[in-house]
């Protein structure tokens, strides 16, 4: 695991925008197609800002991307909820990637069906074995969790579906996710956290007791693949270990 510390949003922007920008280009070096999973939340808003214009965007070969979402909230996508929404609006409506490898959640079908679609869009993708995304970008909440995998929900026990639907009761909707089996086989795994309200669950996640419950974050573990923080120093305040 690698902990990059950057000094405010801003930086922390930046540095996520360089790193994923030299990690496409590096690996569309060695494969024609790159694979992401974008996250939602508002963190990456400011990420997608920079990735669509100079120096980034000219510099990305869009035409090769394939885009995922590590989750998403069951509303249409013109919601001002959706992830899928936010990233068009950041980012997806702004450069040239095909809408046929942009893989929205369908919110058109019911949550469980939507999940299974999704389950067999990835299966397409990736077979169903060997290494998955080449990037999957995470939040964290408040609350420690990451994707739609929320304290005390089962989802976060996951041992085999890629792909779950279920009622989140705190936030009264359906949410759709990727699951940590899934995850766990990209190449590269980054959470981008920024602001002091994610300090407390940010020590307990990296530097506390192994504790899914309460801190589902502690369940990305990529097994072959990389696990990258890069987080802001409001975000890192507690942490000891640097
Ligand atoms: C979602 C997310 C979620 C998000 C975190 C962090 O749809 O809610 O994908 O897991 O990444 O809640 O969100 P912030 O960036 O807003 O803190």
């Amino acid at each position: 695991m690698q902990l990059i510390v950057k000094k405010n949003p801003a930086d922390l922007a930046k540095a996520a925008a360089e790193f994923i920008t030299k990690r496409i280009k590096d690996v569309l070096k060695k494969q024609d197609r790159f694979t992401i999973a974008l996250s939602g939340g508002s963190t990456p808003k400011a990420l997608h800002e920079l990735l669509a214009k100079s120096p980034y965007v000219e510099q990305i070969p869009w035409l090769q991307l394939h885009v995922f979402w590590g989750d998403e909230r069951y509303v249409p996508i013109d919601d001002p909820q959706s992830n899928a929404g936010m990233a068009y609006d950041t980012l997806l409506g702004h450069v040239y990637t095909p809408e046929s490898q942009i893989h929205v959640w369908r919110t058109d079908l019911e949550p469980d069906a939507a999940a299974a679609d999704y389950d067999r869009v990835l299966h397409d993708y990736f077979g169903d074995t060997g290494p998955t995304f080449d990037l999957v970008l995470l939040g964290m909440g408040d609350d420690g969790h990451t994707l739609s995998l929320f304290p005390g929900t089962e989802v976060v026990h996951e041992q085999t579906a890629w792909t779950k639907a279920f009622f989140l009761t705190q936030q009264a909707m359906y949410r759709l996710t990727l699951t940590a089996p899934l995850v766990n086989r990209a190449s590269c795994v980054a959470f981008l956290v920024a602001g002091p309200k994610k300090a407390a669950p940010l020590k307990e996640v990296l530097e506390g007791e192994y504790d899914p419950d309460q801190y589902p974050s502690q369940v990305i573990k990529p097994t072959q693949g990389e696990l990258i923080w890069l987080v802001d120093t409001q975000a890192a305040e507690l942490i000891t270990k640097r």
